[in-house]
């Protein structure tokens, strides 16, 4: 298999742990396996008799139960875990779809959800969300470009980079689309239950439709990304046996010790999201006070779910100089626009981390010294 390089991943590879600020990490503020053990009685005990054996390859029951109770009308029989989400696409994409296939893929977007289906032989169309549509990317496009060859729709709301939740009347007619169109509906939901107002939150694709594939994490809304940890949520037990067959060659089961503390995250979700909310909504006041400050500088869509915000540069065509000379001089972090494929003004912002203000301080520095 010949794969293009993974432009994020290698950027992180490169500066994310030499880099004194990551301002544009998309997960949010992580938890010791100390406080995660604290939050139920006789955890730390049992984690210890915890033994290293295989587990079973779906997930541990316990797990998937856990993990079907996020979504409404949905068993842990419809649950396959995996190594984080990115091993589910990876799944989806070569287990699920065929050489030939076409799909249609929201964008910009987090590039494994094209690159991946592109090297698995398939044809790809980006379905464009465009900053000036406050990145609400067009049904009538998307309609437009299904084909007989169509195979899947790929979206992911809450949107990475762009923190764009569409209505909720908007995302049941792209499931219905679907529907009567015969395709997949393959729903990269990794920011949900990350809604700044809970009542905007999307229903699951897996629970409005029999062929909806929803995809979850505990890396970025519970900021356990160390667990490695993911999970498909899908009625359709051919798709989830297909990406389960091809898991046999990839990872066969999770790390125990992972299963264990993830499920003990589940069952105690509403504190770990809370806190990790309550970071957010501190962080992006401080950012919409930068923003404001700083308007002849940049623009921006004002997310509405998720840690992550996807903001312009007035000054120049495209944001690499300037992420690179943040890093350069003030050892800040942000992900320039091209490694979302798409948008090179714009920069990815994250603001899930207790050490945003800080890192927003040295960016403020930088802009007085350099006014552009
Ligand atoms: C939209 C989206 N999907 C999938 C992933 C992969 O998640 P993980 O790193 O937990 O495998 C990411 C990570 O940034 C993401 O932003």
């Amino acid at each position: 298999m010949r794969i293009e390089p993974f432009a994020l991943e290698r950027f992180f590879a490169e500066h994310e742990f030499g880099a004194q600020h990551v301002l544009c990490a998309s997960d949010c503020e992580t938890l010791s396996v100390r406080e995660l053990l604290a939050m139920e009685p006789g955890a730390d005990e049992a984690f210890a008799a915890l033994r290293l054996g295989y587990t079973e390859t779906a997930g541990g029951p316990a797990l998937r139960k856990e993990i079907a109770s996020l979504y409404e009308g949905i068993a842990a029989d419809d649950i396959l875990v995996f190594a984080g989400a990115e091993e589910g696409i990876f799944l989806f994409m070569n287990a699920v779809l065929s050489s030939g296939d076409h799909l249609i893929v929201h964008s910009p977007c987090y590039q494994s959800l094209i690159s991946v289906a592109a090297a698995a032989g398939c044809r790809v169309t980006r379905w464009d969300a465009l900053a000036e549509n406050g990145w609400t990317p067009d049904p009538g496009q998307l309609e437009r470009e299904i084909t007989p060859a169509t195979r899947a729709l790929v979206v992911n709301f809450p949107h990475n980079p762009t923190g764009h939740l569409p209505e909720k009347g908007a995302f049941t007619a792209i499931a219905d689309l679907a529907r009567r169109n015969g395709l997949l509906l393959f729903s990269d939901e990794v920011y949900r239950l990350l809604e700044y107002e809970e009542g905007d939150r999307l229903p699951a694709a897996c629970e409005i439709y029999e062929n909806g594939v929803s995809l979850g994490v505990m890396s970025k809304a519970f900021g356990l990304a160390g667990l490695r940890l993911g999970w498909a949520a899908c009625r359709n037990h051919d798709v989830l046996g297909a990406m389960a067959g091809f898991k046999d060659y990839t990872t066969i089961c999770t790390a125990a010790p992972s299963e264990f503390l993830a499920a003990l995250a589940l069952r105690r979700r509403g504190l770990i999201l809370a806190r990790n909310l309550e970071i957010i909504r501190g962080n992006l006041r401080i950012l919409d006070e930068f923003l404001a400050r700083h308007e002849h500088q940049f623009s921006w869509q004002r997310p509405h779910a998720g840690p992550v915000a996807f903001p312009a540069v007035r000054f120049a065509a495209a944001s690499d100089d300037f992420c690179a000379g943040l890093l350069r001089e003030c050892g800040v972090l942000l992900a320039p626009g091209r490694l979302f494929g798409a948008a090179p003004e714009h920069f990815r912002i994250g603001f899930g981390r207790r050490d945003f203000r800080r890192g927003l301080e040295a960016v403020s520095g930088h802009m007085r010294e350099k006014p552009a």
